[in-house]
């Protein structure tokens, strides 16, 4: 059974705005545990959550994107396409982050800067809107406010604040 090209085109755009809105999640529970507003447990157990989530999002993605506006082919289109290849290492990064999300495999593969790793998620992400924002149909004005959202996030991820609620 084949689906219909704009229903796949709208499934392929829309696990890849998923797979965003994950990582964005998963990055803006930080900021959230430091000003108090959701507990440390919390902030672990959905950082992790949110982080397989845009992970398997991203990978339903690529797989629906390979299987229609690529035609089955991934590897030449990659090979000479600057906003795939940017997808490429954005997906790479979050299957290694997946991959270290698992302490029994972390410790089975010996990763020693296993934290260290994550904190490529922002890079993923960047990675992520740039191919995004390069897409062919993407809609600049979207792109736009996600840049907006990726340097407020920068901000509240790495800038030096005060929290309001003592916990
Ligand atoms: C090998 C890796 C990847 C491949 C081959 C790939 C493939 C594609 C393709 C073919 C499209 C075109 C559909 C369109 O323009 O509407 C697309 C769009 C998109 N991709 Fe990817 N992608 C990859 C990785 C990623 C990752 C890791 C993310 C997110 C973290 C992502 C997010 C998006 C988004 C949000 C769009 C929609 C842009 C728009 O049209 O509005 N992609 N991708």
């Amino acid at each position: 059974m084949s689906l219909g090209i704009f229903k796949q085109l709208w499934l392929c755009q829309s696990t890849g705005y998923l797979a965003l809105l994950l990582l964005f999640v998963s990055q803006l529970l930080a900021p959230m545990r430091r000003l108090g507003w959701v507990s440390p447990k919390f902030h672990l157990l959905w950082r992790r959550r949110c982080g397989i989530g845009a992970a398997l999002a991203a990978s339903l993605h690529v797989g629906l994107g390979w299987a229609g506006f690529l035609a089955h082919n991934l590897w030449a289109p990659l090979l000479e396409t600057p906003w795939l290849q940017l997808g490429l290492v954005a997906w790479i990064l979050l299957l290694l982050l997946w991959l270290t999300s698992y302490p029994r495999l972390v410790k089975l593969l010996r990763v020693g800067h296993w934290r260290n790793l994550h904190r490529l998620a922002m890079v993923a992400l960047l990675w992520g809107l740039l191919h995004c924002v390069l897409a062919p149909w993407s809609d600049p004005r979207v792109g736009l406010i996600l840049f907006v959202c990726y340097w407020v996030l920068l901000g509240l991820r790495f800038g030096k604040f005060k929290p309001i609620l003592k916990g």
